[in-house]
């Protein structure tokens, strides 16, 4: 018989972590619907679209060349690294070099990477939030202690430079900035991304600005890069991005970093101890997406808008519902706080998490509560599914909330 112990099994650090509650989402989603429920889920935060056919061609042909089958530079494919340089000025207008570039697993690795490298024990990191849930944790793996800065959606889920110089303190590493949003669909203006890239350089804060949403962004808003404003930024800016977003190739799992070479060279040796170097067919696959033309993301882009106007109508109709139309990304961010304290399918309902559960429970519709994003009081649903899932969906929570 074994003894009973009390020791954990698993060192602290890692029992520190909290599951992804979005993927938790949409895995309790998926798995209902597989057991036959009429689950619709608003969970992912994945297009609905297959990757372009011109990509998964140049994925194909690479499958079929031996040289991809073997180990490559950790930091990437030589020619990779160079287009996604030239695809950064392309697009964002911000010039860097190959060198400069490191390619990871996917968007969520190069998080991860950067506060590695970047953090020591008690360094702090402004956070604002709502906040993408991979954050907080990434930091505190890192070692650092993230600092939430409320938002909210009176100020547009927008942060302030009043807001992050009452939260500097001696400790201050780092600001984590993303526009567009995830999960507020919230995007920047030009004037405040350079105001903050100011303040930033002011005060020798590194930025780490997620740009992964780049491409969706609707009506008049745009995205604008911090460092192609902000220019003296450079030595003390990390760029994330990837091709899950805007490429439809959540799947294929390549992101990268872009920062000061010996911050890059210093991630890379970390990767080199970790992960060494993303799957060659997935890099070949990636290598055709940012060199290829945007003419797929643009539609991609358009069916994004639609079904973003589409939900922010039917959500705004609920009464009490309160949702800023989404300016990008693709997801909707209500605030149900006017409909929490009361009852929803006979249960006593008092916080968005709970709201949640009945609303699987009662109309099988998953969606993530803002409690994950440090948003209580608020959900956030994802327009990236089809039209007609989009519509019967929140149709249901319309007609149960009404
Ligand atoms: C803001 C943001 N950054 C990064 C990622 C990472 O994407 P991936 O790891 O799939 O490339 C996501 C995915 O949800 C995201 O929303």
């Amino acid at each position: 018989m074994g003894s009973v112990t009390s020791e954990p099994r698993v060192s602290r650090r890692i029992a520190a972590i909290a599951e992804s509650a979005t993927l938790a989402v949409d895995a309790k989603a998926k798995a209902l619907k597989a057991a036959g429920e009429p689950v619709i889920g608003f969970g992912a935060g994945e297009p609905d679209f297959p990757t372009p056919a011109h990509i998964v061609e140049a994925a194909i042909v690479a499958c079929r060349d031996p040289a991809n089958h073997h180990y490559s530079p950790t930091a990437g494919l030589p020619e990779l690294r160079s287009a996604i340089a030239a695809k950064t000025a392309r697009d964002s207008g911000y010039a860097c070099e190959a060198a400069q570039v490191l390619v990871t697993n996917g968007g969520k690795h190069a998080v991860y990477n950067t506060f590695q490298t970047l953090l020591d024990s008690g360094d702090e990191v402004l956070l604002p939030a709502p906040y993408w849930t991979t954050y907080p944790e990434a930091i505190a793996l890192g070692g650092g202690v993230p600092v939430e800065l409320a938002t909210t959606d009176a100020s547009g889920f927008r942060v302030t430079v009043d807001q992050l110089e009452a939260a500097r303190t001696p400790n201050t590493k780092a600001l984590l900035f993303v526009s567009p949003s995830n999960p507020t669909g919230a995007v920047y203006p030009p004037a405040e991304v350079e105001a903050i890239g100011r303040w930033a350089v002011e005060h020798g804060i590194w930025v780490v600005t997620d740009e992964i949403y780049e491409h969706l962004t609707f009506g008049e808003h745009r995205f604008t890069s911090m460092p192609t404003l902000v220019p003296e930024l450079a030595d003390t800016c990390v760029v994330l991005n990837g091709v899950a977003k805007t490429y439809a190739m959540t799947g294929w799992r390549v992101g990268w970093m872009i920062g000061p070479r010996d911050v890059i060279a210093a991630a890379t040796n970390l990767q080199s101890q970790s992960t060494s170097n993303v799957a060659n067919v997935s890099q070949r696959a990636t290598l055709a997406a940012v060199t290829g033309d945007l003419a797929a993301v643009g539609e991609m882009r358009h069916a994004f808008e639609r079904r973003g106007k589409a939900m922010h109508r039917m959500l705004s109709g609920i009464p009490g519902v309160v949702c800023l139309e989404p300016q990008g990304a693709f997801y909707c961010f209500p605030n149900f706080e006017a409909l929490l304290d009361r009852e929803w399918g006979n249960r006593k309902v008092t916080t968005s998490a709970e709201l949640a559960e009945v609303l699987l429970d009662e109309v099988k519709v998953a969606i993530v509560p803002g409690e994950a994003f440090g948003a209580p009081g608020y959900a956030r649903l994802s327009f990236a599914l089809g039209d007609d899932d989009l519509g019967e969906g929140v149709g249901r929570i319309a007609d149960f909330l009404s």
